[in-house]
């Protein structure tokens, strides 16, 4: 009687990527200071080159100028991950899970709402539907950070805040910021 066969184990790289895998990406590609130096700045807005994820995830390395930053946001459906590699970003999060669709306006409730300072070397991975806003809010340092999502952005939605009201603004798919 034969053996059954063994299994065949999968491929490397072959699984999608998990927020722990985006958020090692993020961390090995921020500690790459020859990459992170030829991020070229402009101190008139965000820089950004497009760099390859794991597992086919989307990858960024985005430069911040004093003063820049998102705006209220989501990634809709893709998980993801992003750290900084020098100077200090702030994040304003919303501690809620939001339907994804059906709904322009919402109010929350005054509990929900987070900050986090992110000074180089520290990032944050994040789970799908998740509502931000990154910004870098020194007044004379730039800011560098490394960002990855999986899948590949299939959108991102727009919000304009005013006190606890979260409008939806726009939604801006791919062929929009190719
Ligand atoms: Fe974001």
């Amino acid at each position: 009687m034969s053996a059954s066969p063994a299994p065949v184990s999968p491929e490397v790289g072959s699984a999608a990527p998990t927020q722990a895998d985006l958020l090692n990406f993020v961390r090995r590609t921020a500690s790459d200071a020859e990459l992170i130096a030829s991020l070229p700045l402009d101190p008139e807005g965000r820089t950004w080159v497009r760099l390859e994820g794991p597992g086919g995830s989307e990858a960024w390395l985005i430069g911040w100028p004093p003063g820049t930053g998102t705006g209220w946001h989501d990634h809709a459906d893709s998980v993801g991950a992003f750290l900084t590699a020098s100077g200090t970003l702030k994040e304003y999060s919303l501690a809620a899970r939001l339907p994804t669709d059906g709904w322009k306006t919402l109010e929350l409730t005054p509990d929900v709402d987070r900050e986090r300072g992110l000074p180089a070397g520290q990032g944050r991975a994040f789970g799908r539907h998740h509502v931000h806003e990154v910004l870098n809010d020194s007044r004379d340092e730039h800011a560098i950070s490394v960002h990855a999502y999986y899948p590949p952005l299939p959108r991102i939605r727009r919000y304009s805040r005013t006190g606890h009201v979260l409008r939806l603004e726009q939604v801006e798919r791919p062929e929009d910021w190719q």
